[in-house]
């Protein structure tokens, strides 16, 4: 499968989700402002890809800059971080990769080196990903059992973390474990990562999946045809409170009127102990036209009020655990979460 996310020759490469699973599109990306457009525009997205990409944005921005001035260098890097963080508001991950990034720069020493410590920085939160994805998948792996029928929703695979994945990741960790398993993938309106990106990663994988509309997640789980929800996760409040995907709280609600565990797979990097809880988490509010179009295809009529939420956030109460790499936590998350992310 190819890279979701790749330096190569101090250049960024991605595989752009927008076009996917019609062309496996590879993009260069030049410098920051490209960086940042890509961000924007969801050709990369999910929260950890997120603050990867970002990370070598900063490292490209810094590349550019020519001053010999060191002032005037940090002032320009400053610039290249604003825009990168003006992006996309929810995933916590963006911000936590800005800071480290940041810190870097704010150390010292000559321009030269600060330029080669900041590649080698977004190197290293890009591996810290790659095996914090990895671990988690492992741990969580040990609650799935042999023959489940697991709902998962949007893209919280390979795609989504330019890694091993999250809620994905825990499903590969199983298969590779030789569980036999049945992925049913929400669609995930507007802009369909579920239909799109997760069937075509579980298609890659050999993991047989079915994939129904948002609408038909009740159905099965009052069928009985669901054992088990796990989702990723865009920020994690101190309370355990989840920001994912718009329609990720209905599953959960509908998940615990049904008995079903609703689990929530993310990386310590996801999760943001200066928010008490999710009712402080920043919701992004994108283009009415990712829900008036599909595919630049019109499907309502013009001049209508339209509302787009791109995520929803989930209390605590309705998380049956969170599968980070440090192990699985359950309440009182407002404890284990402290324990773990500090
Ligand atoms: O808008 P997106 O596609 O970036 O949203 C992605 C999600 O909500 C994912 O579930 C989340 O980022 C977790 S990715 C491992």
């Amino acid at each position: 499968m190819p890279k979701a996310i790749e330096w190569l020759d101090d250049k960024l490469r991605i595989l752009d989700q927008s076009k996917l699973p019609w062309e496996q599109a590879l993009a260069n990306l030049a410098n920051y402002q490209d960086v940042a457009l890509a961000i924007k525009e969801m050709r990369i997205r999910g929260a950890p890809a997120i603050g990867v990409a970002a990370a070598y944005g900063i490292a490209l921005g810094a590349q550019d800059i020519k001053t010999t001035d060191a002032d005037n260098f940090r002032k320009q890097l400053n610039q290249v971080m604003q825009t990168l963080a003006t992006t996309r508001p929810t995933a916590v991950n963006l911000f936590q990769a800005i800071n480290r990034m940041r810190k870097i720069a704010a150390i010292g020493g000559n321009i030269p080196e600060i330029k080669e410590a900041l590649i080698a920085k977004a190197k290293q939160i890009h591996q810290e990903e790659i095996e914090a994805t990895k671990r988690l998948s492992q741990l969580g792996a040990e609650l799935i059992q042999d023959g489940f029928a697991i709902l998962t929703h949007c893209n919280a695979g390979s795609l989504a973390t330019a890694g091993y994945g999250t809620a994905l990741g825990v499903i590969k960790a199983a298969k590779e474990q030789g569980k036999q398993l049945n992925i049913i993938v929400t669609e995930t309106r507007p802009l369909l990562q579920g239909a799109r990106l997760t069937t075509w990663e579980l298609k890659q994988e050999g993991i047989p999946v079915t994939l129904i509309t948002d609408s038909m997640a009740g159905y099965f789980m009052h069928q009985k045809k669901i054992d088990c929800v796990i989702v990723g996760a865009d920020r994690i409040a101190a309370n355990g409170d989840v920001a994912n995907k718009i329609g990720t709280y209905t599953l959960a609600v509908l998940a615990k009127e049904n008995d079903i565990p609703f689990y929530v797979a993310a990386p310590t990097s996801t999760i943001d102990l200066s928010l008490s809880s999710g009712a402080e988490i920043p919701i992004e509010e994108r283009d009415p036209d990712e829900v008036t179009h599909i595919q630049g295809i019109r499907i309502a009529p013009g001049e209508i009020d339209v509302a787009n939420p791109a995520f929803d956030v989930t209390p605590h109460n309705y998380i049956a655990a969170i599968i980070t790499e440090r192990g699985i936590i359950r309440e009182p998350y407002i404890e284990r979460l402290r324990e773990i992310a500090t």
